[in-house]
């Protein structure tokens, strides 16, 4: 099964996505995560795309879609995609169309998480992850079960993303807005989006999604 999380920055994408991948051992395919990757190894690739990504602003299409072609081709055919941020322009919603044809495989769902923007700077703002295993949490929402220590690996220190702050964020909205949220017709047309109301707690998120996954949403 091939699907893709669609929802503006904060919205839950993410945390969805490692769930569905310790669930239903599906990989996730963030574009952001793999940019992140590139700028932390001191690639080519993550010097080009630094500055775009700390304004809020999106990298070019031919980079996030040469990603994701990798990343495909490395994949076991039985093994599920979750697209976690991609695609999120019509060009990258053409060019996933083209990979998944050249892979072999088909898109089953997407689903959008509706979310209220306001609470979003909220979640993004308050968001920080463990500097050693990478562990989510968040300052009011999911913290530590032991202050200052992780639950996955106990290590004491952690970090929070140069584009986790409120001036960046409103970018990241407005491109969501105007580029990414106008494809969702796209798939609309061919009968495969669902919707989930991504303000509900995140137990209650991932069971409508595995709802939808099953057929019952
Ligand atoms: P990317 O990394 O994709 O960031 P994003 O889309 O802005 O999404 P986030 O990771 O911020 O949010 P999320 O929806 O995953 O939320 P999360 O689960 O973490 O992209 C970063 C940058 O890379 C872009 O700005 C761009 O420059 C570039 N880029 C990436 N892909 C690109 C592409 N395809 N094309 C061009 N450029 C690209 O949740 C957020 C917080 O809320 C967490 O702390 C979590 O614990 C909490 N939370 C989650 N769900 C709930 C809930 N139900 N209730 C309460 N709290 C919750």
């Amino acid at each position: 099964m091939n699907i893709i999380l669609l929802g503006p920055p904060g919205a839950g994408k993410g945390t969805q996505a490692e769930r569905l991948v310790a669930g239903r051992g599906m990989v996730q395919l963030s574009t952001g995560d793999m940019l992140r990757a590139a700028r932390k190894a001191d690639t080519p690739l993550g010097h080009q795309v630094a500055a775009v990504m700390d304004s809020g602003a999106l990298v070019s299409d031919e980079i996030v879609s040469a990603l994701i072609d990798d990343k495909l081709g490395s994949m076991g055919d039985e093994q599920g995609a979750i697209f976690d941020g991609y695609p999120r322009t019509a060009a990258q919603a053409e060019s996933l169309d083209e990979l998944l044809a050249a892979h072999g495989r088909e898109l089953q769902h997407v689903i959008e998480l509706q979310v209220d923007e306001d609470a979003l700077v909220e979640r993004i703002t308050g968001r920080f992850s463990c500097a050693s295993c990478g562990a989510n949490y968040h300052d009011k929402f999911k913290q530590p079960k032991q202050a200052d220590t992780c639950d996955v690996c106990g290590n004491h220190e952690f970090k929070r993303r140069p584009d986790d702050n409120e001036a960046t964020v409103r970018t990241r909205m407005e491109e969501y807005r105007a580029k990414t949220a106008p494809i969702l017709p796209i798939y609309e047309a061919r009968g495969i989006v669902s919707r989930v109301d991504g303000m509900a707690d995140m137990d209650e998120v991932t069971a409508a999604i595995e709802a939808i996954l099953a057929g019952k949403g």
